[in-house]
């Protein structure tokens, strides 16, 4: 069983890039196999409504790198997204990969549906909430299971790597980790 991180940060190694990784080495300790994939350096552009998907199924007509990076999340048996806020809001680059991905699994043959996944959300100051819950409003639309943890999968930092001094947020992502390597392992029956 394979779990995906997505991170939707511009920054290569930034906060949302220890959070990830901090989940995905308990869940490679439980024994689930772990991939991670950064949207800083994918050209992944916002959804057009053509609805071309709805006719050529599984696929989205747009040439950028979208179709490798959904392909990875249907291969996927777990899928974690970690955004930055931004005003308040997940990052453009992820709700533009999660609108398509989407769009095209609803019109597909709904790739996510009954899979585990949850989203990790790090901000300076504020905005955590608004934006797990806006992140969340994806997971659960998708028909996907979500874990909970010992607090809501929020940190605190604003410097890349400053979130790891957040001890109360790491071992949050840490808890939020084993329990979705527990429910796949339940899922999988
Ligand atoms: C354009 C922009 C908007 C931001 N908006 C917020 C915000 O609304 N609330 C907040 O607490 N932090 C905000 N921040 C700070 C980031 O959320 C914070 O630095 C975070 O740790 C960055 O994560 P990263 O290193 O993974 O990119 C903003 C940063 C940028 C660049």
């Amino acid at each position: 069983m394979k779990v995906l991180a997505i991170s939707g940060s511009p920054r290569p190694q930034g906060n949302t890039y220890h959070l990830l990784q901090e989940a995905l080495q308990v869940l490679a300790r439980e024994g689930l196999e772990t991939e991670y994939l950064s949207l800083h350096d994918k050209d992944v552009r916002p959804c057009l409504a053509c609805l071309k998907c709805a006719k050529d199924k599984n696929r989205c007509a747009q040439e950028d790198d979208f179709m490798p990076v959904f392909t990875a999340m249907g291969r996927a048996d777990g899928l974690i997204v970690g955004s930055p806020v931004y005003f308040g809001s997940a990052t453009p680059n992820l709700m533009a990969l999660l609108d398509r991905a989407g769009y095209v699994a609803r019109m597909g043959d709904n790739v996510f549906a009954r899979k585990a996944g949850t989203p990790i959300v790090v901000a300076r100051r504020a905005g955590v909430n608004f934006t797990y819950a806006q992140l969340l409003f994806f997971f659960i639309i998708m028909g996907m299971v979500v874990p909970g943890s010992t607090y809501w999968p929020i940190a605190y930092g604003k410097d890349p790597g400053e979130v790891v001094k957040d001890e109360e947020g790491m071992k949050t992502v840490a808890t939020l980790a084993e329990n979705l390597a527990w429910l796949m392992k339940k899922l999988a029956g």
